[in-house]
């Protein structure tokens, strides 16, 4: 575990992610006092219906002033708005309709384009624009972990985590393990610009994973989340007590 790294577990996962809403609301918060604006990195997943409906509701709701927010995704299944499997479709329903933010604060990934790479190359150009109106960095990383230990769409031992170009930001993950195949993610790059990455996991089944992710030995190349190591931000480990089980230990 490297220095810039805190763990926090806690007994059930609806505590969790109550408090990973709290946590996550306040890092919003004080980007906002000190900066004025805030730049946050959206996952999918269980984030969709656990964590970010409580960020839509009172209390949070209210103690973030969402104009100063902009927004973009981790990751994004590589399908159109309209389909079930798009996260930023999930977003919209749990959370950002639910919120008093304008269009133009958020940016899915543009999964229309037919050429992936086109989409990918787009969301970089976008995402460097929004790096550089924040101070070069993403102030808040919300990233959960599947129980292979991928996170985004980083997944273990995939051909792309050793073909990412040197300062991509952006990313196209073919045959991805978890469906749907196609996906974008964000690289370990455009993640390590974090002030505060928070991995939120909860569940028996990342047990394994979560061990293996904050163990300090074995290739990084098969726990992609050890490839998350912030330039000039802190790693937060977010966890219940069944997905903590092997680290109590
Ligand atoms: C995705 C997510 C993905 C997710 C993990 C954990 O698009 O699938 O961004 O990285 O965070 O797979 O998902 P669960 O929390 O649902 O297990």
């Amino acid at each position: 575990m490297n220095e810039q790294q805190s763990i926090r577990v806690y007994e059930h996962a609806d505590e969790l992610y109550r408090m990973a809403a709290t946590f996550v609301a306040e890092q919003i918060r004080s980007a906002i006092d000190n900066r004025g604006q805030a730049l946050i990195a959206l996952s999918g997943g269980s984030l969709t219906s656990r964590l970010y409906p409580l960020l839509a509701n009172a209390p949070l709701r209210e103690q973030i002033d969402w104009s100063r927010v902009s927004i973009v995704f981790a990751d994004e299944r590589y399908v159109p708005f309209d389909d079930s499997e798009n996260n930023y479709r999930a977003t919209r329903q749990t959370f950002l309709d639910h919120v008093p933010v304008h269009a133009d604060q958020v940016f899915p990934v543009p999964t229309y384009y037919r050429d992936p790479q086109q989409a990918a190359t787009i969301y970089q150009q976008q995402l460097t624009a929004l790096l550089t109106a924040h101070g070069g960095q993403i102030d808040v990383a919300l990233l959960g972990m599947g129980p292979d230990g991928h996170t985004a769409s980083l997944f273990p031992r995939h051909p792309v985590l050793t073909a990412i170009p040197a300062g991509a930001l952006t990313v196209v993950v073919a045959d991805a393990p978890k469906p749907p195949p196609l996906r974008l993610s964000l690289t370990p790059a455009a993640l390590n610009t974090a002030r505060a990455v928070v991995f939120v996991v909860s569940g028996a089944d990342k047990a394994a994973a979560v061990a293996a992710a904050l163990a300090d030995t074995g290739d990084a190349m098969a726990q992609p989340t050890r490839l998350i190591n912030p330039v000039a931000g802190t790693v937060y480990w977010m966890l219940d007590r069944a997905a903590a089980e092997r680290v109590m230990q």
